[in-house]
């Protein structure tokens, strides 16, 4: 059996990429990202999606290990993002007869990105394409997580080809199934992939989640991490829970500080937390942690504790742009904490309950706010603060 083989006729043409440090310009890549395409080898032939254009010679020797000189006939486009498409213009060179299989949103994009309009072939919902000995069918799955995202379905090896939907940021390392990989590296790395790049469409992905459930479905084949095959439970439950927003028991302390008082302010809420048995703390610096890991905190946990010092009559930057962030992903549901500082006229602490208002989110405790230095004077409110937390931590509130 080859070993790009993942079920019977369908083969993993994908690559590894090591060197990008900011997928969408944004986003850190500490393990790196995989871009997956697949072939669905019947009497036809079907490339399910391509990779970044700098890897399309890499993209081109994987079909060719696999089908030699035959030709592709068929590039199924599930979702337009151009990590996923950037290589079509170079594979309608190689194959000039490749029909583009794709929706009318994507054709429109595929055309407005690459100049492609000819022969292409439209589907709808519920449409097959019949390979010989292979079919695959199209479902739309709008806003995971753009307009024209759908999913292919090969119902003879029950593979679903997912897009990025069930995708998680890393590298593989050798495995291309779950079982051939430490799945457990993957978890984080699929809720901060999750967060960062999904989190806003969560009632999209509920949708979809809906519309898959009837699928008896041996391997999801996304367009980011390991094709899972042992793991599907696991992965479809950590999409519904991320996608309901729902956090379990913790605390979030996402802070910025300039001089190192509103950093004390941070430390001593933390500290009386745990003295009142609260576990799964998470402490964040804004000005120096990665935005991507503390989003996918902040989606794990319940409770988001913010706080920042006054500047420019207003928020302090990186605090500003984490609630820009979370205002952006629309998360309908925290308990929320914050705290301030100030040395002549204060805004924080005020700015931020506004946030907690525009958010809707439940409030808890009362906001610390502190005039110029730390002090054991602070001691009390912080304790007030963290005491009325617990409660709700453990239920009692
Ligand atoms: Fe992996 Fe939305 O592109």
């Amino acid at each position: 059996m080859a070993i790009t083989q993942i079920a019977p006729g369908i083969h993993y043409v994908g690559v590894n990429d090591r060197t990008t440090t900011r997928f969408e310009g944004l986003w850190s890549l500490p393990q790196g990202v995989s871009y997956n395409a697949y072939l669905v080898v019947g009497e036809k032939v079907a490339l399910i999606d391509t990779v970044e254009e700098a890897f399309g010679s890499r993209l081109e020797a994987n079909i060719r290990e696999i089908i030699g000189d035959r030709k592709v006939d068929y590039l199924v486009v599930n979702h337009m993002e151009p990590d996923h498409s950037s290589s079509i213009t170079a594979l309608r060179r190689i194959y000039p007869d490749l029909q583009i299989v794709a929706n009318a949103k994507a054709l429109q994009m595929i055309e407005g990105f690459y100049g492609l309009c000819g022969n292409t072939v439209e589907v709808k919902e519920g449409d097959t394409l019949d390979l010989g000995g292979k079919s695959l069918s199209f479902r739309m799955i709008p806003m995971v997580h753009w307009p024209e995202t759908m999913v292919s379905w090969c119902p003879e090896e029950q593979a679903l080809f997912s897009g990025d939907a069930f995708g998680c940021f890393g590298a593989l390392d050798g495995g291309i199934t779950d079982s051939e990989v430490d799945p457990e590296r993957y978890w984080d790395e699929m809720r901060r992939y999750y967060a960062a790049i999904v989190g806003k469409y969560g009632a999209p992905v509920q949708k979809a989640l809906q519309k898959l459930a009837g699928l008896e479905i041996r391997s999801i084949c996304p367009t980011h991490g390991p094709v899972w095959q042992e793991q599907i439970g696991r992965v479809v439950d950590l999409y519904d829970r991320m996608s309901r927003y729902e956090g379990e028991p913790g605390v979030v302390i996402a802070y910025a500080s300039m001089y190192g008082n509103t950093e004390q302010l941070a430390e001593r809420i933390a500290r009386e937390l745990a003295a009142e048995g609260v576990r799964n703390i998470r402490i964040y610096n804004l000005s120096y942690a990665d935005p991507s890991v503390v989003l996918r905190d902040i989606f794990c946990f319940d409770t988001l504790l913010v706080g920042g010092p006054t500047y420019n009559a207003g928020l302090f930057p990186p605090v500003a742009e984490l609630l820009d962030k979370l205002a952006a992903r629309c998360i309908p549901q925290r308990r929320f904490g914050w705290f301030g500082s100030f040395t002549w006229a204060g805004a924080s602490v005020k700015l931020l309950g506004e946030f907690a208002q525009k958010m809707k989110w439940e409030t808890l405790g009362a906001p610390v706010e502190m005039k110029q230095g730390f002090s054991p004077k602070m001691y009390d409110s912080c304790r007030a603060l963290a005491h009325d937390v617990a409660e709700k931590f453990h239920g009692k509130a």
